[in-house]
């Protein structure tokens, strides 16, 4: 189904434009900072210690200025991302300030969980809706190989999230050849345990780190089939959990909800694609797989009126590539970090 006869069926076209392709683009991203207190191999560089720069990141009024006037053209849905999006203090204020914009129907967080178990309930009571943490592996040693982290923190953190009432929970692994094949199962099981669907997403080349590697890579279809070999599994609808590149499916004895998504194998990947990128210094990118770039942050410090930044938006709606370019010669010039996953 194309995208736009999609958000028909959905009745969400109403004063929205269309990119080129046809697609709705209706969800903005917003990496609030490229500061990480983990070091994932597939994130950041071996041997990363640390920013040379201080960061220019946009203020709290700047992104509260940005999605203010994105939701007056139609954008919908908001995620707050990083870098570590928890590391940034004033990430409640945000919060609190971006749900009283009218047209913010869904604001959602991408978090590695690490900070959640104090800043669940804060952040659930600014108005946050919905929250994403990413989870490689259940094992210690292999999650502390993975991301440099304490795994004990972040299930503390998925725990603290449930208790808080997110309306939704979800867990993002990123699937690694030869590192966490035979975690699959176990996360499979946790997240049943726990009700939390759990997505398996392919590896992206969209930093430089030695890593992002076709050796490391593992696809959709393979987990699909590992899983298979446990479990029976049953297709859901293409647009369950809402209209994201996840293909969900419930496993029929344990129960879990898992989605796959495969932007290198899935043919047609990008056609339902309805996002934009800000950057943690400003930048719209119309797609993580594309260089392509508007400076919003130059224009928002000369002092542009809200019609000039709206165009600017527009500009990058119609800038948005008919598909990412992951296949061909791509090369990340910019840590994924700064891009807001
Ligand atoms: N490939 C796929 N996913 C990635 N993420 C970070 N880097 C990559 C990559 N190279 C994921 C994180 C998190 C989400 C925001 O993006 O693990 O789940
Ligand atoms: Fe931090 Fe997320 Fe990058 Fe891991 S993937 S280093 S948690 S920003």
């Amino acid at each position: 189904m194309s995208e736009t006869s999609r958000n028909d069926a959905a009745g969400r076209t109403a004063n929205r434009v269309p990119d080129p392709f046809g697609r709705v683009v209706d969800y903005l991203r917003i990496s609030i900072t490229d500061r990480c207190n983990e070091r994932c191999l597939y994130c950041l560089p071996a041997g990363y210690h640390g920013w040379a720069q201080r960061p220019d990141h946009l203020t709290a009024e700047e992104v509260v200025r940005v999605v203010r006037v994105a939701a007056g053209m139609g954008f919908r849905k908001f995620r707050l991302t990083g870098g570590e999006p928890l590391v940034r203090h004033d990430l409640p204020d945000i919060v609190c300030a971006l749900k009283k914009i009218p047209g913010v129907e869904c604001l959602a967080l991408s978090t590695n969980g690490t900070r959640l178990a104090a800043l669940a309930r804060p952040l659930r009571e600014a108005g946050l809706r919905t929250v994403n943490v990413s989870l490689d592996a259940l094992d210690a040693a292999l999650y502390r190989r993975i991301t440099g982290g304490d795994v004990a923190a972040v299930l503390a953190g998925i725990r603290a999230a449930v208790a808080a009432g997110f309306e939704r929970v979800k867990l993002n692994t990123v699937l690694l050849r030869g590192l966490n094949e035979g975690e699959l199962w176990p996360l499979v099981l946790f997240a049943a345990e726990h009700g939390l669907p759990i997505r398996l997403i392919e590896l992206m080349p969209v930093s430089r780190t030695k890593a992002l590697c076709a050796q490391n890579f593992f696809g959709v279809e393979e987990a699909r089939r590992l899983l298979a070999q446990r479990d029976e599994l049953i297709p859901l609808p293409a647009a369950y959990l809402g209209w994201g590149p996840a293909r969900y499916c419930q496993l029929r004895h344990t129960g879990a909800l898992v989605g796959f998504i495969g932007p290198l194998t899935t043919p047609h990947f990008c056609e339902t694609c309805n996002k934009m990128r800000l950057t943690a210094d400003g930048k719209v990118r119309p797609c993580l797989g594309d260089h392509g770039e508007i400076d919003l942050r130059a224009a928002l410090r000369r002092s542009a009126t809200d019609e000039a930044v709206r165009e600017l938006l527009l500009t990058a709606v119609q800038r948005k590539p008919r598909e990412h370019s992951f296949l061909g010669a791509y090369q990340p010039c910019r840590p994924m970090t700064a891009l807001g996953g």
